[in-house]
């Protein structure tokens, strides 16, 4: 009888499986380990001839298929499955999408995303999944910025605490429990300081503006546990990240004690050659990317040949190699992979993916991510005094479930296997959800009204140099004289006019940044014919980030703020409109007046001479933290206990709160503070807490809130995160706008 290998002994360490493991592997097989490769290519020749050690976006069927293929190999060691399930299970027909990142931080509740963490995780790896490239934690800043509805939003401090309930939510109990898939914090770090919202731009940051706002997230997600980190494609000052020994060995492994595993972007190494061109050949950027201390290297097939070309120059040697492997086989031998490649189940398919009990959970998600922006009193609509009424549904995103999903949702584009999305039923559009919430004696009638974009293939090619998809050229849809005379003919017959309007998947996304912000195509013109009408005017936003909304808009009775709200968002609005859900989201992100605002997020630096533009404010449309409901809450008597405060105090608070209205309102008490004096320009204020708070209709409660002296740091000429001695003001209140806040002072001594 054969003996069992020691690395497939799971009785032997794993260290021990590990030093065996490797010992028996050829220096192709090592290689192939670093690389994760395209699933969608022939993934037979991935296994057989390129070793890899890790696949991405593989279609349910080549799931089964690639683990049968690893059977036949000589050392059978398994594969890491991975794909970007970034607000549910993307890429799986029929799986339940959530809102987006962006969507769901207007929920700020972090205990609510990490339980859709944890259901996508669920879902997730019923199907032979074992990573999730999840989650962003970007911060948004240029609102022109095509990835910016995959972000937290704008602020460091809230984008860390939904990133690590995140990262609680898909690691669940623990590695070795089958649920649990990896996440992955990406994409480290500063790829959103784009230049004019320009896709991976180099970023023009320097250590201390790294550590000021953009390492923060990304320490929490290390310290929290996160088992991956991703690179982004940017270079800060000439440094592509990937080589940046600085981000990924000083910060992130040595001081953070990150000992996980780092995988680049999509050809990363590559990009080094053919785009960034600071590299000659793929030896170099082979050598270049191992030195710097990367493990999976994403989509570049060139690294194989590249790696093993570097180590016959002298360039790296092998033990350089065995290192990174090492780390590939730690996770899978964490993952018990080796016993259990956790393959597809079908059974357990059939009981999670998109259950009943996901899709309420959704539904709560959605109803949570709602912004009420505006409201005249038009709304709630109450069916019981009113009689039996019409409502006229209108707009390009009222009855799109693609825009309604957003991006990386099945028909999003980065996968072949579902041109046509998630099944169509699964999704509650906006209209549905009138149809669904309204009184059966209530007609409810739908008109697209408008296009949006027209799209040509971009004259340069349908592809990049490295084979990826050139995105068309978006051309604003002309206005179409019939399409909005159906639409206000139907608003004139109407009562109500709920207008739904936004972005589109081809203008939102990786490589497909706005030049613009107004709402595109001929969604203006349709609003202005709208608002002529006279009628009551409900604007519904489905887009993926920030849109500058036209005098039509902004006059109307009531906004509504979604971004992409998932396969339940249509419902949850319906909800609203109707008043059977109270309005409690808060927005994450400031919305612009005009695209010449950016950047336009609250947190900047003191100094700037004025606060206008010659022609033009720098108020915001809406600020970071704004939100209504459908009651007012009055804040008032912000006390702070104890004012003379050292380092290692914290600051006890009370602030009332008087709900003077009929409806109780879930308000969030956002905690600001300001340095009032600092030895280097900073922000005037920064979140550092928020508490969300039910009070009911005519309620009066009293606060108690807590905030760390600690946490009122800025970062020092040397780069040192540290609390200044002298005077702060805390700041609370319903938003960041200085008008609703109350300011209370405090000193620091030592
Ligand atoms: C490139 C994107 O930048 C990244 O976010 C994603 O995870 C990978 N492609 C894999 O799809």
């Amino acid at each position: 009888m054969s003996e069992l290998p020691t690395y497939k002994d799971p009785a032997a360490s794993i260290d021990e499986r590990i030093t065996d493991l490797i010992q028996r592997m050829t220096l192709p097989e090592k290689v192939g380990q670093m690389l994760q490769l395209d699933a969608r290519e022939n993934i037979t020749g991935l296994i057989a001839d390129f070793h890899v050690g890790s696949i991405l976006h593989t279609s349910p069927e080549d799931m089964i298929l690639s683990a049968k293929l690893v059977a036949e190999t000589r050392l059978q060691i398994p594969l890491l499955t991975a794909d970007d399930c970034i607000h549910g299970h993307s890429f799986w027909p029929g799986a339940t999408i959530f809102p987006t990142q962006l969507s769901m931080a207007s929920s700020w509740d972090s205990d609510l995303i990490e339980r859709v963490a944890r259901v996508t995780a669920v879902e997730v790896s019923a199907t032979g999944l074992h990573w999730t490239f999840s989650p962003v934690l970007c911060i948004a800043r240029d609102l022109r910025w095509g990835r910016v509805g995959e972000t937290f939003g704008e602020d460091p401090f809230l984008i860390g605490e939904m990133g690590v309930a995140m990262v609680r939510g898909y690691q669940g109990a623990g590695l070795d429990d089958e649920t649990a898939i990896l996440a992955c914090a990406k994409h480290y770090v500063g790829y959103s300081e784009t230049q004019g919202g320009r896709d991976a731009t180099e970023a023009d940051l320097s250590p201390r503006k790294l550590r000021s706002w953009f390492l923060p997230p990304f320490e929490r997600a290390a310290r929290e546990g996160c088992r991956t980190f991703m690179l982004g494609y940017q270079a800060i000052d000439g440094v592509p990240i990937t080589m940046n020994k600085w981000a990924l060995n000083d910060v992130l492994k040595n001081e953070w004690g990150f000992t996980g595993t780092l995988i680049t972007d999509w050809d990363n190494v590559g990009r080094m050659v053919w785009e960034q061109q600071i590299q000659p050949d793929h030896a170099s950027a082979a050598t270049a990317a191992v030195l710097a201390g990367n493990d999976l290297v994403m989509t570049t097939p060139g690294f194989f040949e590249g790696a093993q070309e570097a180590i016959s120059r002298g360039m790296i040697t092998e033990a350089h190699i065995d290192a990174a492997v090492t780390r590939i086989l730690r996770l899978k031998f964490e993952l018990g992979l080796f016993e259990n490649p956790r393959l597809p189940d079908a059974v357990r398919q059939a009981v999670v993916i998109g259950s009943p009990e996901h899709s309420d959970l959704n539904l709560e998600v959605a109803r949570r991510s709602l912004v009420l922006l505006q409201n005249d009193g038009t709304l709630p609509i109450s069916p019981s005094t009113t009689g039996a009424k019409k409502i006229a549904v209108v707009g390009p995103n009222a009855h799109d479930q693609h825009a309604q999903l957003g991006d990386w949702a099945g028909a999003s584009g980065q996968v072949d296997w579902m041109p046509d999305g998630h099944p169509r039923h699964l999704t509650q559009t906006v209209f549905d959800g009138l149809k669904l919430i309204a009184p059966s004696d209530w007609e409810v009638t739908y008109n697209q009204g408008a296009d949006i974009a027209i799209l040509t293939p971009d004259p340069e090619g349908e592809t990049f140099a490295d084979g990826q998809p050139r995105p068309p050229i978006a051309a604003p849809a002309p206005v179409d004289a019939d399409m909005i005379a159906e639409a206000v003919a139907a608003a004139n017959e109407a009562d109500y006019v709920v207008a739904v309007v936004g972005d589109m998947i081809a203008l939102i996304g990786e490589g497909r940044s706005t030049a613009t912000l107004e709402l595109f195509g001929a969604q203006n013109a349709l609003l202005d014919a709208l608002a002529a009408t006279g009628k009551p005017m409900i604007v519904v936003l489905i887009s993926s980030k920030p849109q500058i909304l036209p005098e039509s808009a902004l006059n109307a009775a009531a906004i509504i703020n979604a971004f992409n709200p998932g396969m339940r968002g249509g419902t949850a609005i319906a909800e609203m409109i109707f008043g059977e859900i109270e309005p409690s989201g808060r927005l994450p992100i400031t919305f612009a007046r005009h695209a010449g605002q950016q950047p336009i997020y609250y947190n900047q630096l003191r100094g700037q001479h004025g606060h206008r533009y010659a022609d033009l404010t720098q108020d915001p449309m809406f600020a970071f933290g704004e939100g209504l409901s459908y009651s007012h809450v009055e804040y008032s008597n912000l006390v702070i206990t104890k004012t003379e405060l050292t380092r290692a105090d914290t600051i006890d608070a009370q602030i009332t709160l008087t709900n003077t209205g009929s409806r109780p309102s879930l308000e969030t008490v956002q905690i600001y503070f300001s340095d009032l004096v600092t030895s280097i320009t900073w922000a005037d204020k920064e979140l550092k807490g928020y508490e969300q708070v039910l009070v009911g209709p005519g309620e009066t409660k009293v606060i108690d809130l807590k905030l760390p002296v600690a946490d009122c740091t800025i970062v020092d000429a040397d780069s040192n995160r540290i609390v200044e001695l002298g005077e702060f003001a805390l700041l609370v209140g319903r938003s960041s706008r200085n008008r609703d806040l109350q300011r209370a002072l405090f000193t620091v001594t030592s």
